[in-house]
């Protein structure tokens, strides 16, 4: 039996994780805001797989919220084998003409939670010799769009060093950079989509299946759906100036409405 944590769990791709873990035998730890959500979704899973669900309400944009998730991770007597770090969210304006609260609370959410939670996860499962974290980057890291990209890409660079602190150890550090996926992300940030062509679409289901793989395999980055695989290894090879271009220009387009 293995216990998962999965921030996020309300919606979108963390639902999908918690969805795929339960129907694969995991106890589940489901973290976020909307507590009727989660108790709804935990009563479910396990009426459905006759696993156990706990639900801990947390705002990540608040530190001592934040807190308790970690006192949970930390908890020996109830260890959680597999952390996702998948809480985020969108910005709709671009840093200047976004209020700060709202930039505070995105860099709260996606990179001190993560930080937090994986401090508190990477001692536990390295005392007890095994484990796996999986933090919930996005293909936005690998290009230079505004703070979120910022964000990510400290949660991509963070993984890939956590990883390498890790070796040996028996716990495993992998991030996770999804490109365009279906669940509320965008309606959330009020992103104009309906102009990205369909074969970039990805399904969350199809998204969860390849990062649960890639965490099994060990890997440190997980880049899920071929083109996303293609559209990034491309960017990566672009000189930088290049990728403060053009793709950021494009990306740019679907933040306006
Ligand atoms: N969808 C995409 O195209 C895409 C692409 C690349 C990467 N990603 C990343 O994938 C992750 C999941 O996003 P999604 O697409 O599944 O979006 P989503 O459907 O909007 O779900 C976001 C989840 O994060 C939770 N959350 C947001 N703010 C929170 C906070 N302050 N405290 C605790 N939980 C919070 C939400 O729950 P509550 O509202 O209940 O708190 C919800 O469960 C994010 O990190 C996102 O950046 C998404």
């Amino acid at each position: 039996m293995t216990t998962a944590l999965v921030t996020g769990a309300s919606a979108g791709i963390g639902r999908a994780f918690a969805e795929r873990l339960a129907r694969e035998g995991s106890d589940l730890v489901l973290v976020a805001r909307n507590a009727a959500r989660l108790e709804e979704l935990a009563r479910s899973l396990r009426e459905r797989h006759a696993v156990r669900v706990e639900v801990l309400v947390a705002d990540l944009a608040d530190r001592d919220a934040t807190g308790e998730v970690c006192a949970r991770l930390e908890d020996d007597v109830r260890p959680v084998d597999l952390l996702v770090n998948n809480a985020g969210f969108g910005l709709r304006r671009s840093f200047l003409d976004n209020d700060l609260a709202q930039e505070e609370a995105a860099l709260d959410v996606m990179v001190r939670a993560v930080l937090l939670t994986c401090h508190a996860a990477g001692r536990a499962m390295r005392a007890r010799g095994h484990g796996a974290i999986l933090n919930v980057s996005s293909v936005a890291s690998f290009i230079a769009n505004g703070t979120y990209s910022a964000e990510k890409a400290f949660v991509t660079v963070f993984s890939e060093g956590l990883a390498s602190e890790l070796s040996g150890t028996g716990v495993t550090v992998t991030a996770l950079c999804p490109g365009f996926t279906r669940t509320e992300f965008h309606e959330r940030a009020r992103m104009s989509v309906s102009a990205l062509p369909g074969p970039l679409w990805l399904d969350a289901d199809d998204v969860v299946q390849q990062a649960l793989a890639d965490v099994a395999a060990g890997k440190v980055v997980s880049v899920p759906g071929a083109q996303w695989k293609v559209l990034t290894t491309a960017v990566r090879l672009l000189p930088r100036p290049l990728v403060r271009g053009a793709p950021m220009r494009a990306v740019d387009r679907f933040r306006r409405r």
